[in-house]
């Protein structure tokens, strides 16, 4: 299927893990993909998220982009714009962590995971929003927003207080823009992944914090970054429509537990 055909999406943190699948399904489903991260050279080597997706036949371009910078993210919905005229989604994806917790944080780490996890996704949603409220409506809509949370947005998140609070504050604002361009034509959602095996942030997880994610995950195995592409996928496309403000949690059931 092309459930994006015609679409161009914006994916930030394209290089590697959920924005690499994210960005690869989209293009699979039709779209051009602008992949934005602060570097185009994937963790373990190997081809870059362009490179896979021009591989078969897809397309995509790439912009070396820090979120935490609005001038670079300016130019990035600039860019995605000049191709059609058109942002139809943007995906608000590149995170870090840095710090333990509240006595383990220093002021530097709390700013910095703020600047990338909520600063940067404000004004990924701040400067797509722009450009979505000048485009004509496709059926019902006029943009997509997806905001990547996290299952620690919304319990705690063992030893990171920063990125916990960070993530909350990513459900939060997906709330508020839903309800405040719901009458624009704007469908603003967040997928709250669980334990994805990504190696987020270059670290792999210590043995002790995968027995605690398998603990904690009712699903006989952990995700993969394609598990959070489908939902992304879903709430990207017109199939998901009159939802908005949701928190989609792909979790393998951590939260129901
Ligand atoms: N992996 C998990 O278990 C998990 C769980 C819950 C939530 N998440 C969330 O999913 C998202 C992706 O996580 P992941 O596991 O794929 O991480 P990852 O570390 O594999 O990928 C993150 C990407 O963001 C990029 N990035 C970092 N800082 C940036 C900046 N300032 N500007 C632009 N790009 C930047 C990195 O270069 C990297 O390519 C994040 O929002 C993360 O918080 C992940």
């Amino acid at each position: 299927m092309d459930r994006l055909e015609g679409h161009t999406a914006i994916v930030t943190g394209a290089a590697n893990g959920i924005g690499r699948a994210v960005a690869i399904r989209f293009a699979a489903e039709g779209a051009h993909v602008v992949l934005a991260d602060i570097t185009e050279e994937p963790r373990g080597g190997g081809e870059t998220t362009t490179e896979a997706i021009h591989a078969v036949g897809g397309s995509a371009e790439f912009l070396t982009t820090d979120v935490s910078s609005w001038d670079d993210i300016r130019a990035l919905v600039t860019l995605a714009a000049a191709r059609t005229g058109r942002l139809d989604v943007i995906v608000n994806n590149a995170a870090i962590g840095a710090g333990g917790r509240l006595t383990e944080t220093s002021l530097a780490d709390w700013d910095l995971t703020m600047s990338v996890n909520l600063r940067g996704v404000f004004m990924g949603c701040k400067a797509a929003m722009a450009q979505m409220l000048t485009q004509e409506k496709r059926g019902e809509v006029r943009g997509r927003i997806v905001n990547i949370s996290s299952q620690h947005g919304m319990i705690s998140s063992p030893d990171h207080l920063a990125y916990g609070v960070s993530k909350a504050g990513v459900v939060y604002m997906t709330r508020q823009i839903a309800a405040d361009y719901a009458r624009d034509g704007i469908v603003c959602n967040a997928v709250a992944p669980g334990k994805i095996m990504t190696g987020m942030g270059g670290h792999e997880p210590s043995d002790e914090r995968l027995a605690y994610a398998r603990a904690r995950t009712p699903w006989p195995r952990l995700g993969q970054a394609a598990d959070v592409a489908s939902a992304v996928l879903f709430l990207a496309s017109p199939e998901a429509t009159y939802i908005t403000g949701e928190n989609l949690m792909v979790d393998g059931g951590w939260m129901a537990s």
